[in-house]
């Protein structure tokens, strides 16, 4: 799994458990990113359907969502893993812009990147196996990268995994039926169909994930694209449309939208506390799809929050911010419903005047 923000870890066990006590068969994870959350559904046993507008998340999503693991030509698959393990490195866009012109992945890594992704693109491209390939390049590159688990910035000094060979490995795929859907959820919600349980997972802030995430981006797009600033973002970047839950102005009328219109039985969203929406104003969106209890996790915030209070000379500039904060999971529906659902965990309810 690649180093993601936001990414809902620690969050996967109690949302697989709410899928599988509200017996869903059909399940949505429209902000899927990782596809995390997806996958523990399918494994579940539900058809997901995962939504997101990365090109990375929708390959990740290609892989692990829509791939059927019991449809695959694993022998092909092992095969084609292995051939691409074996190729020898040729030093290309990757190589001089992410390890020349910026310092993300070692040379010697860099030009295996190049060589295994246009050997993907020549032999691979539009196949069933093209989307498990990138992944698993992705996956491999992800490994050895040298940041802090954001592609903004690099780290001063080569992080030690950076030194570990590439090495590709065959994704676990999983068995059954599912759909990869890259698109914003504004625009798509209303026409993917009916679900028994949909889960939301907006971003929190300002900070872009094409942004966060541009190398993965141009490694799918595989379109050496012209880039600016250090850390040689793509240009769309700078001059492309912001998703309307990046912008504090923007992101409450677009989740009220989104909420309003997802067409679930049972709508479980997930936010945290430093976000630009207060608690009673997610109950009260959530609140058209009837009853809504809120369960609260304690988490560790990103790890950025303990080291980015050096300057680039490695002087203190600043102190520790938070180190804590509360994960909220909101789930909404029928009252007998959603009072079953979070059943498990009394304890960590919280009772607000919109929830009652
Ligand atoms: C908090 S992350 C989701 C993390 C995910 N649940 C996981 O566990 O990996 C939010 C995701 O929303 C996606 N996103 C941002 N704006 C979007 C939009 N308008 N429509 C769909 N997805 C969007 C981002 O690309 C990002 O992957």
């Amino acid at each position: 799994m690649i180093k993601y923000l936001g990414s809902k870890r620690r969050l996967v066990p109690v949302l697989a458990q709410l899928l599988e006590r509200s017996r869903a068969r059909t399940a949505l994870d429209l902000f899927t990113g990782t596809t995390r959350v997806a996958q523990a559904f399918k494994a579940a046993g539900a058809e997901v359907t995962a939504v997101d507008t990365t090109r990375c998340a929708s390959v990740l999503a290609g892989c692990y969502v829509a791939t059927d693991a019991q449809t695959v030509d694993h022998r092909a698959l092992e095969k084609a893993v292995d051939v691409l393990n074996r190729l020898p490195g040729r030093a290309g866009y990757v190589t001089e812009t992410f390890c020349v012109q910026s310092r993300f992945f070692q040379p010697h890594n860099g030009a295996r990147i190049d060589a295994v992704r246009s050997a993907i693109d020549a032999e691979y491209r539009g196949s069933d196996l093209e989307p498990v390939l990138v992944t698993s390049l992705m996956e491999a590159a992800d490994r050895v990268d040298s940041t802090t688990g954001v592609q903004m910035a690099y780290v001063k000094q080569w992080a030690p995994r950076s030194f570990r060979p590439l090495e590709l490995r065959v994704p676990d795929l999983l068995p059954g039926a599912g759909h990869a859907v890259r698109g914003d959820a504004c625009d798509v919600v209303a026409d993917l169909g009916e679900f028994d349980l949909a889960y939301l997972d907006p971003p929190y802030n300002q900070h872009r994930y094409e942004a966060n995430y541009h190398i993965w981006e141009t490694l799918v797009a595989w379109d050496a694209p012209v880039h600016y600033g250090v850390a040689c973002k793509r240009t769309e970047i700078r001059e492309g449309a912001r998703s309307a839950f990046n912008s504090r102005r923007t992101m409450p009328e677009a989740l009220a939208r989104v909420v309003g219109a997802v067409p679930a039985r049972v709508v479980v969203l997930s936010y945290n506390d430093e976000s630009w929406i207060g608690l009673d104003a997610l109950i009260e969106m959530c609140r058209v799809h009837g009853h809504v209890e809120v369960l609260a996790f304690p988490s560790n915030r990103y790890v950025g929050a303990r080291i980015g209070i050096h300057n680039p000379a490695g002087e203190r500039v600043g102190t520790v911010g938070r180190l804590r904060n509360l994960e909220y999971v909101l789930v909404a529906g029928d009252r007998a419903t959603v009072r079953h659902l979070v059943e498990p965990w009394r304890e960590l309810t919280v009772s607000t005047r919109a929830a009652s």
